[in-house]
């Protein structure tokens, strides 16, 4: 099978998931679930950022060990798996065993290469950001992201980025899949043509992290400690890991494109490995119109939207309502307008008006077709074509049109029952009744294939109500059988009130 590899950002596990959080998830979810049904060998990586001066912190606050501190709190980034119905198949810490071997051994590597040296560092630092500013970067007295400033003079050690702008151009230029969307491209060109300077890569006076090999006084920089998730999750420095990083795909965050589409991939090609395939770098969120903060009280709680509205319906928002890529706004009018309106009505009343007709008209059985009007072909055909273009949506990031085409043919299936009126039918012409049923069956049982990567459960719920077995892509071509029995339909989706 063709390997594919995609990862969200490993969260800092200092405060719990939020609705940036659950966006970022769910989008290599939606992507992961598709590449499966696509029949690829699909891996999909989550986990928790653990070290570092900004946990160090949080866990002094609460008066706990760093360790006992991050084996608590990380929990309940791991629980956005169940919440979501993410399919992620690993879950990493970077205070695994296996991940400090594998970022120890990374360091080994730049050292030999002769792309680190011991220097003093001089400069502010910003701990909610974990990174390092120049005097003549900061705004106001803080960093351009507005977080506090602190001033760090200690010996560290330093990684030559200056020597890879060069490189990095000219792999960039080759590469233009290498970072998306286009526009993010080319602020990240814009800055190296700005040249780099060498990053400090090593912290003294924190104790927070992984030590330096050789040189324990020190223990690495946070960032080049988490980066490295992505290769000690595929079992590096064993070579096997090498299958999935060649198709490898990194969903972030805007605000953390710069250390994953310039420090990342100089630190791997000074080690001799090759940058990852894409790093694509989406949007924010603001809530009602307001920059989401704890100050403002409106941060988005992910368990309180499942508990209200169902894990679906939240996948559903966020991946329909919002151009990938884009900012956007979550506002629950918009929220429940849309549940309304594309699930309960549309999906929902296709299935359900179809089904229930059959259960209860039909003798909870597929009905046996007459002969197809070229309108029937038309009808059922849609799904199956459909399947290149959600490819292409899926392979340019393009989620939002992922699910407008599929609810295209939902329109359409509506629009049949409309016009055919199998109610109507069932007095004077049963035949023809059964065939429009039929086609109806063929089309909901299609469209629930393709709905999967959104809507999980709903798909999976037709599909056994339809008793449909297979349910990777291949099953767009695979007839239901007439006779077979039907389980009784339930409504899929509930109404909300705005
Ligand atoms: N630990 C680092 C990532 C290391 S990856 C090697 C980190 N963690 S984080 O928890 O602060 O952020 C994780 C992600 O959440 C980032 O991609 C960030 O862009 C995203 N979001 C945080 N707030 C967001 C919104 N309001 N909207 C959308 N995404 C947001 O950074």
């Amino acid at each position: 099978m063709k390997p594919f590899y995609i990862t969200t950002p490993i969260y800092y596990v200092n405060d719990k998931p939020h609705i940036g959080h659950a966006y970022t998830s769910l989008a290599c979810d939606v992507i992961a679930r598709f590449k499966r049904l696509d029949g690829f060998d699909a891996k999909f990586l989550t986990g928790a950022d653990e070290h570092g001066q900004k946990i160090e912190k949080a866990a002094a606050v609460k008066g706990i060990a760093p360790q006992a501190f991050v084996d608590e709190v990380s929990q309940s980034f791991r629980s956005l798996s169940d919440l979501l119905d993410l399919t992620n198949d690993d879950f990493i810490r970077t205070t695994e065993p296996r991940h400090v071997t594998a970022v120890q051994h990374l360091w080994k590597r730049l050292f030999e290469s002769g792309s680190i040296y011991l220097g003093e560092y001089a400069g502010w630092y910003a701990v909610r950001d974990e990174a390092f500013y120049q005097e003549d970067e900061l705004v106001e007295g803080k960093a351009p992201t507005g977080a506090e400033v602190e001033w760090v003079k200690e010996s560290s050690y330093f990684f030559k980025l200056s020597a890879w702008a060069e490189p990095l151009l000219e792999y960039y230029a080759k590469h233009p899949e290498a970072i998306q969307p286009e526009s993010r491209r080319n602020e990240v060109l814009r800055f190296i043509e700005g040249g780099l300077r060498d990053l400090s890569i090593s912290r003294r006076t924190l104790k927070w992290g992984i030590p330096v090999p050789g040189d324990p006084d020190h223990v690495m920089y946070v960032w080049l400690d988490a980066l490295t998730n992505y290769l000690s999750a595929l079992g590096y420095p064993d070579d096997g890991y090498q299958f999935h990083w060649q198709q490898s795909i990194h969903v972030v965050g805007k605000d953390i494109l710069r250390f994953h589409a310039v420090y990342w991939p100089a630190f791997l090609m000074a080690a001799g490995i090759t940058p990852p395939k894409t790093v694509f770098a989406h949007g924010w969120w603001t809530v009602e119109g307001e920059k989401m903060s704890k100050s403002l009280g409106n941060v988005v709680d992910p368990v309180e939207m499942v508990d209200s509205f169902g894990s679906d319906a939240f996948r559903y928002f966020l991946m329909r309502d919002l151009s990938f890529g884009q900012d956007g706004d979550f506002s629950k009018t918009a929220f429940i307008n849309r549940l309304n309106t594309d699930l309960a009505n549309a999906y929902g009343n296709l299935c359900q008006r179809v089904l229930s007709f059959i259960y209860k008209n039909g003798e909870a059985t597929i009905p046996t077709p007459g002969e197809l009007t070229a309108e029937d072909h038309a009808l059922v055909n849609l799904p199956a074509q459909l399947l290149p273009t959600l490819r292409t949506h899926i392979d340019n990031f393009h989620l939002n049109r992922y699910a407008e085409a599929i609810w295209q043919v939902i329109g359409e299936g509506n629009r049949y029952v409309d016009a055919q009126k199998p109610w109507a039918l069932k007095k004077d012409d049963s035949l023809r009744m059964n065939t429009v049923l039929y086609n109806l069956c063929s089309l909901i049982k299609n469209v629930a294939i393709l709905t999967q990567p959104i809507l999980p459960l709903a798909s999976s719920k037709i599909l056994t109500i339809l008793q449909a077995g297979n349910k990777d892509f291949s099953a767009l071509e695979v007839a239901l059988s007439p006779g077979q029995k039907i389980d009784e339909p339930q409504p899929l989706f509930a109404k909300h009130v705005v």
